[in-house]
C-alpha cells in the first residue's frame, strides 16, 4: 500500500469540511476589511526565499524542499505565502504606483521539510493576508483585530502576544549590545544558540532550552533600546488594543522565525493544542518589498495555521440538504437520471443506480443527509409519478413528474 509521506496529511470528510468552513470564514471576514484574493504559486525561485525569509532563518537553513527542475533551475515549494506575494506585487508593478495600497488574503499549502510532531507537518496549510502601502501602525492594530474576528467566530481561545523589532536605526544597536552579553556566556548556551550567534544573534532570545532561558532571562530587551519613532508606534499599538479590549502581552522574547520584520511582531497562541501553541504569527516588514528589487513600500501580514486550529474547531449543526434520488425498478433507473438534471439547475442531487427497497433507499438518503429522498416504484412509473418524502418533516406524497420538476 503507498501511504502519503511522512508529515504530509489528507483533508477527508470532517477534515475536509473544517479546511473548507475555516477558509470560508477566514475569507469573507477579509473581504469586509477590504482585502482581495490572490492565488501565487506553490514553486517559486529559490533565490526568492533566501532573499525574504532570510538565509540565518531554519526555514531556508534547514527546511527547504528544494531541487534543480528540468530546465535547470534552482526551485523550491514555498515555505510560507508572503516572498511569493510581495514578488507578485513587485511583478505587476503595483509598487510604483504612488500612494497604492494593496491588500491580498490567500489560502494554501505551506512546505517546510520539519521533524513532524503533533501540530508540526511538512505539508500544512496556511490562511493569510499582506497590506502594503500603509505604513501607519493603525493597520497593524487592524489586522491583529481581524485575526481576533476571525478566531472570535470560529470560537477559538487564544492569547496575543506582541513585541517590537525595531528598525534599521534601533536594531543594528541593540544586536551587537545583545551580541556582547551572549558571547560572555557562550559556554553556558546550547550548540543551537552558538550557531545563532553569528548567523542572527537576536534568535538566540527564541531558543527552547530552558538552560539557555535562565541564562538568557537578564539579557537586554529591545523593547528598552527601541527609538523614538519605534517607540512611538509600539505605544499606540498598545494604546489601540487596550481601547479596543484585545488582551494581549508583550513578549520581548518575541522574535519570530523568519528574517523580513521590522517593528511590530506578534503572536496568537493557544493553550490547548499542545506544544506547537502557535495558531498565527505576522508582523510588519517595512524593507521586504525594497530587499526583493521593489521600489520601498511598507507592509504587513499575519498567517494563520490552519491544521493547528482544526482540533479547536467545531463545525455548525449540518442542515439536511438537497435530494437523494433512487428507484426500486430497472425501468425507471433512466427516468431518475433525466429528472436528476432538471433539478440540478437548482438544487444538489445525488442519485442512487442500483435498484432497491424503498427501506433501502431511505437509508441511503438519510446517510446522505439529504432533505428529500424521491423515489420511483412499480407504481410512481406506470403513473408518470414520483414518491417524495420529507426526511425532516417525516412526511410523504405523491406528485406528478411534471409537478415535481417544477417544484422549489
Ligand atoms: P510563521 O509563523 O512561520 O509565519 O507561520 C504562521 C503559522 O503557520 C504558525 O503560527 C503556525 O500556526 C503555522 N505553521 C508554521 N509551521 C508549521 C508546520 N510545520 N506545521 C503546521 N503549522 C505550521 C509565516 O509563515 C509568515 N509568512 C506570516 C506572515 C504573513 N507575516 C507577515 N505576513
Amino acid at each position: 500500500m503507498i501511504n502519503a509521506l511522512r508529515g504530509m496529511k489528507d483533508l477527508i470528510f470532517e477534515d475536509a469540511l473544517k479546511y473548507r468552513y475555516i477558509t470560508d470564514t477566514a475569507s469573507s471576514i477579509a473581504q469586509r476589511y477590504g482585502f482581495e484574493f490572490i492565488e501565487t504559486p506553490i514553486l517559486e525561485e529559490t533565490t526568492l526565499f533566501k532573499r525574504s525569509v532570510g538565509e540565518s532563518s531554519d526555514i531556508v537553513g534547514k527546511e527547504m524542499y528544494r531541487f534543480t527542475d528540468k530546465g535547470g533551475n534552482d526551485v523550491c515549494m514555498r515555505p510560507e505565502g508572503t516572498a511569493g506575494v510581495v514578488r507578485a506585487f513587485i511583478q505587476a508593478k503595483l509598487d510604483r504606483q504612488q500612494g497604492f495600497k494593496g491588500k491580498f488574503f490567500y489560502f494554501g499549502p505551506m512546505y517546510r521539510y520539519e521533524r513532524p510532531q503533533k501540530g508540526r507537518l511538512r505539508q500544512f496549510h496556511q490562511f493569510g493576508v499582506e497590506s502594503f502601502g500603509e505604513s501607519k501602525v493603525e493597520e497593524d492594530f487592524t489586522l491583529i483585530q481581524m485575526l481576533s474576528d476571525i478566531f472570535d467566530t470560529l470560537g477559538i481561545e487564544y492569547e496575543v502576544l506582541i513585541n517590537s523589532l525595531g528598525c534599521p536605526k534601533c536594531m543594528p544597536p541593540y544586536r551587537d549590545n545583545l551580541l556582547g552579553y551572549i558571547k560572555d556566556r557562550a559556554d553556558k548556551l546550547c550548540e543551537d544558540c552558538n550557531r545563532r550567534m553569528d548567523t542572527n544573534p537576536i534568535r538566540v532570545l527564541d531558543c527552547k532550552n530552558e538552560k539557555c532561558q535562565e541564562e538568557l532571562k537578564d539579557a537586554p530587551r529591545i523593547t528598552h533600546s527601541l527609538c523614538e519613532d519605534c517607540n512611538r508606534d509600539f505605544d499606540r499599538l498598545k494604546e489601540l488594543l487596550d481601547k479596543s479590549g484585545i488582551s494581549y502581552k508583550v513578549d520581548s522574547n518575541l522574535v519570530r522565525g523568519l528574517d523580513y520584520y521590522t517593528k511590530t511582531a506578534f503572536e496568537f497562541v493557544s493553550q490547548n493544542i499542545g506544544a506547537q501553541s502557535s495558531i498565527a504569527g505576522g508582523g510588519r516588514y517595512d524593507r521586504l518589498v525594497e530587499f526583493l528589487d521593489g521600489k520601498p513600500t511598507p507592509g504587513v501580514g499575519f498567517a494563520i495555521g490552519i491544521e493547528r486550529i482544526m482540533e479547536l474547531v467545531e463545525l455548525p449543526q449540518q442542515e439536511r440538504r438537497g435530494i437523494y434520488m433512487g428507484a426500486m425498478i430497472d425501468e425507471a433507473v433512466d427516468t431518475i437520471i433525466d429528472i436528476a438534471h432538471k433539478k440540478r439547475q437548482t438544487d444538489k442531487v445525488s442519485v442512487e443506480y442500483t435498484t432497491k427497497s424503498l427501506k433501502a433507499h431511505l437509508k441511503g438518503a438519510d446517510r446522505a443527509n439529504a432533505r428529500y429522498a424521491v423515489i420511483i416504484g412499480e407504481d410512481e412509473y406506470k403513473n408518470d409519478s414520483v414518491m417524495v418524502r420529507d426526511l425532516q418533516q417525516r412526511s410523504d406524497k405523491t406528485v406528478s413528474i411534471d409537478e415535481f420538476v417544477k417544484m422549489s
